[in-house]
């Protein structure tokens, strides 16, 4: 469920007009709902109720500070995957302490720079980082907190660009390695093991894999604590899916999740912390555009909009569809008509949809792409010289802009000229 309702006619966030936001910060623009992020982040909540839980939301599906913000008020902890991440949750005022930090590269520069700002523990991906975080800790008189990431081959059966826990994929450690690397780790003196780590994959639609992976874990949670490790927290990733096309079979619910881990873990007496993204951020998001013109093509009309696969590139990207609605809700009964959906970028990968059915549409109407709220504006370039699209958060009947879109002053002014082609700019 979200917060993007049609009123009177008219395509709202929350209790703002969209038409309202389009005209005080043109087109095209993300907005987000607060009252969406809040109860997809409380699902959460609720799904983990009675068990020890941390909610780490996994900052890559959507970085604004205001964003993150929103649900460090709410009480969640981050889930970072860089130097940069790390920062904007501290800059958001996450404490050190609800912060994980993933990932299979991290350098000894963005450890250190976590052991310094406060983590809660780094969920290590292989044994040279392992080495690397202890000579960084023990350089700084510390001991880093880890978990460490087992890969269970499991198959996600998602998307295999976004699919994470097969032998094949680059993440973690087998898990038939994980009692040896987890006695490497208990022999280092700058490593505090507290837990185990796993993430299968993004958009799964089917509790199954989840199920297989967590049983997994809790047996190797059993053998690690009888070969004497701590293992006090059970990192269990993000993944679960949302529903993008809203005429297929819904995902399961955060609380059908939740019964997952209860029934597969609950009874470890480990603290359970998850790293949902999608889930949260997916749906509390459109991306709004102006149709620029209506072209009928040899054997096909498109619709060209003013957002392209710089904005949005998960349909190019991942052949992911979005549902795309009129912002003025078209009559009932109105016939559809089939386009193809591009955007301006000279490439034909820049198609958002092809022969979608639409109520007909003229130059200058807005539409707006669903369920674009998470991995749509983090994932956003300027290619073809296209400034960064510009980010809104409604609340109630409020709205504010949360990044502003440059202007092409700024973007001009990011290039430098080497000193042998300035004659000309001195002259
Ligand atoms: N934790 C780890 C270690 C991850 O790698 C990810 C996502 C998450 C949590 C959050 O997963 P979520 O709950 O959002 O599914 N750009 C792609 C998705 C990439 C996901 C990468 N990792 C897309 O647009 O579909």
């Amino acid at each position: 469920m979200d917060h993007f309702l049609y009123r009177d006619g008219v395509l709202h966030a929350e209790d703002v007009a969209i038409p309202e936001i389009a005209a005080a910060v043109g087109t095209p623009f993300y907005v987000y709902s607060t009252a969406t992020l809040t109860r997809h982040y409380r699902l959460f909540e609720e799904a983990l109720a009675g068990m020890p839980h941390l909610v780490c939301y996994a900052m890559k599906a959507n970085s604004n500070l205001a964003v993150i913000r929103t649900l460090a008020d709410l009480g969640a902890g981050m889930d970072v995957v860089s130097g940069g991440e790390y920062r904007k949750a501290r800059a958001a005022g996450v404490p050190g302490d609800r912060i994980v930090f993933s990932g299979v590269g991290k350098t000894a520069e963005e450890m250190r720079l976590a052991l310094t700002g406060g983590i809660r523990q780094f969920n290590v991906e292989s044994e040279p980082e392992l080495l690397v975080l202890n000579a960084v800790a023990l350089s700084m008189g510390l001991r880093a907190p880890v978990t460490i990431r087992v890969n269970p081959d499991v198959d996600a059966r998602t998307h295999e660009k976004i699919a994470t826990g097969k032998k094949e994929n680059k993440f973690g450690i087998p898990i038939g390695r994980a009692r040896a690397v987890y006695a490497e780790a208990a022999a280092l003196p700058g490593i505090e093991v507290v837990g185990i780590d796993v993430h299968i994959g993004s958009q799964l639609t089917d509790l199954a894999p989840f199920e297989a992976a967590y049983a997994k874990l809790a047996d190797l949670t059993r053998q690690l604590r009888a070969d004497g490790h701590a293992i006090r927290r059970l990192d269990l990733g993000g993944g679960l899916g949302i529903p993008y096309e809203r005429s297929n079979a819904d995902p399961p619910l955060p609380a059908d999740y939740g019964a997952v881990i209860r029934r597969t873990l609950g009874d470890l007496g480990a603290e359970i912390e998850i790293e949902p993204g999608r889930l949260i951020a997916g749906n509390a998001g459109l991306l709004v555009s102006s149709v620029i013109y209506v072209k009928s093509g040899e054997d096909r009309d498109f619709l060209i909009l003013d957002s392209a696969m710089n904005d949005l590139i998960r349909p190019a990207m991942y052949g992911a569809h979005h549902d795309i609605v009129a912002v003025a809700e078209p009559a009932p009964g109105t016939a559809l008509h089939p386009y193809d959906i591009v955007g301006p970028v000279c490439e034909t990968g820049d198609t958002f949809a092809r022969q979608r059915a639409m109520a007909p549409l003229v130059a200058g109407d807005l539409v707006a792409f669903r369920s674009a709220g998470a991995y749509g504006a983090v994932m956003a370039s300027e290619y073809n010289s296209r400034p960064l699209v510009p980010e809104v958060l409604v609340r109630d009947d409020h709205f504010a802009v949360i990044r502003a879109r440059p202007s092409f002053d700024e973007m001009l002014k990011r290039d430098s000229m080497p000193e042998w082609l300035q004659a000309r700019d001195d002259a």
